[in-house]
């Protein structure tokens, strides 16, 4: 057999079976082990997915141990630091970077998308007012479908091209009037001259009686923010995206399954989670007292927004917030913000401390960033929305990617450990 093989012998009968190994770009290599159940009539077992690579993917690579992210082969720090959001955008979607009349065209395309049908913001009015603004989103972005059904024939790549487009352009808009309604403030139409972000920002706040102004600080800590969140290869939303489309269900319906799993404080939920954290603890002097429930293994308190899967070294995206952290209180003139300070103790404690340490505890991209988008007027419960919005261009990539490589339908297999067969018993004759 040509190339690397791992061979493997299964103890109980003598056979033994050569596996491919393939290698990648960047990473660990990766055992082929599609014929391992044929050939031995085993399955593997691997929840969690802690030594399962589920896909071949193109776009995004982290080193957890070095603390690297990369899109498309580009440092997350490069992209954060000179790219746009937008720009980002085209990346992940076309795996270059674009040349300026290609990026003029690709925004053009996305800000003209902006608006939504109509109809779509008779639905707000069925929801609660006191409804999670991330329940809403599940359900309008799943609604996407029933109004864009244009679109939806996936095995037509056009189809998906112009599906992408409308997700990225609209989810903005959807989230924005999730919050508007939640408020009781009117809906405010997007306006398609704005770059992405400050256009999202202005949905958000503008009311039709003052003008909309925000410092150009801000909206850059937030398109960093967006940049940050666009992509993390194949985490929980991005493989409940992946496996949803598998069914060749559409992509709309493929995306709403990815914002409703990102809703979990493992996952999205966690910056929400962090804030909430931080005003319960209130002051620097009770840090002592959550660090010590964070390690009692009979609390289920976690100290939210450190510690990762993959990131076993500093997550490099916390890195970059929490440098725009410092920029945009400064900005407000609110560098003695109590909350800020009391995260940057927090840290440090954490950081010197054995159980953290031992663990490769550290702070995830959550930890800073609903610092800043509390610091711009960002209610908490916003957070998780704005991450959806951010990572709906990964989970659209990595869908497509998906449905163009023609992978088959995802279908894991299962260690059955339930009641074995048995008959049934009819009520009357049941003790
Ligand atoms: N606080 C205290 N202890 C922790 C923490 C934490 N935040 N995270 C992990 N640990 C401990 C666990 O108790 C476990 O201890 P043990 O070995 O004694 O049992 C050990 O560290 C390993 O933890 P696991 O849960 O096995 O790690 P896993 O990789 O499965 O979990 C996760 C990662 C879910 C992110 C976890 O670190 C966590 O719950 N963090 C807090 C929530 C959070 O910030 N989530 C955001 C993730 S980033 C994102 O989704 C954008």
């Amino acid at each position: 057999m040509a190339g690397e093989t791992l061979t493997i012998i299964d103890n109980r009968t003598g056979k033994s079976l050569e596996l491919p190994i393939q290698k990648g770009t960047e990473g660990p290599p990766v055992v082929d082990i599609t014929k391992f159940y044929k050939e031995f009539g085993l399955f593997t077992l691997d929840p969690g997915f802690l030594s399962t690579a589920s896909c071949k993917s193109t776009i995004t690579f982290i080193d957890g141990d070095e603390g690297i992210l990369l899109y498309r082969g580009y440092p997350i720090d490069q992209l954060a630091e000179k790219s746009s959001f937008l720009e980002v955008c085209y990346l992940l979607m076309w795996g270059e970077l674009p040349t300026r009349p290609k990026f003029e065209e690709f925004s053009k395309i996305v800000m003209e998308h902006t608006m939504l049908h109509e109809q779509m913001l008779n639905f707000y009015k069925g929801y609660r007012r006191d409804a999670h603004p991330m329940a809403i989103m599940v359900g309008m972005v799943g609604a996407m479908s029933a109004f864009y059904h244009d679109s939806l024939d996936i095995q037509i790549p056009r189809h998906r091209e112009v599906s992408a487009f409308r997700l990225i352009a609209k989810l903005p808009t959807i989230a924005a009037a999730s919050y508007k309604y939640s408020i009781g403030q009117p809906f405010v139409y997007p306006k398609n001259e704005l770059g992405y972000v400050e256009n999202f920002l202005r949905m958000l706040f503008k009311v039709p009686c003052a003008k909309f102004t925000m410092s150009p600080v801000l909206v850059r800590a937030m398109e960093q923010i967006f940049i940050l969140h666009a992509d993390h290869e194949q985490n929980a939303s991005t493989s409940t995206v992946r496996l949803a489309g598998s069914s060749m269900a559409n992509p709309f319906a493929a995306i709403s399954a990815g914002v409703s799993c990102l809703w979990g404080p493992a996952h999205g939920g966690a910056n929400e989670a962090v804030l909430n954290m931080l005003n319960e603890i209130g002051s620097v002097d009770r840090v002592g007292e959550y660090i010590r429930r964070a390690k009692d293994p009979n609390d289920s308190f976690r100290l939210m927004g450190f510690g990762h899967r993959v990131y076993k070294n500093y997550d490099p995206r916390a890195r970059i917030l929490k440098k725009a952290a410092h920029e945009v209180l400064a900005e407000l003139g609110r560098e003695d913000d109590p909350i800020f300070k009391l995260a940057l103790e927090l840290e440090q404690i954490a950081q010197s401390d054995d159980y953290f340490v031992e663990k490769k505890l550290y702070p995830n991209v959550d930890f800073y960033s609903g610092i800043i988008q509390s610091a711009i007027g960002i209610p908490t419960n916003m957070f998780t929305v704005i991450f959806s919005v951010a990572r709906s261009i990964g989970w659209i990539c990595q869908w497509m990617e998906m449905i163009s490589g023609k992978e088959s339908i995802g279908r894991p297999r299962q260690l059955y450990v339930g009641a074995p067969q048995r008959d049934y018993v009819p009520l009357h004759r049941r003790p």
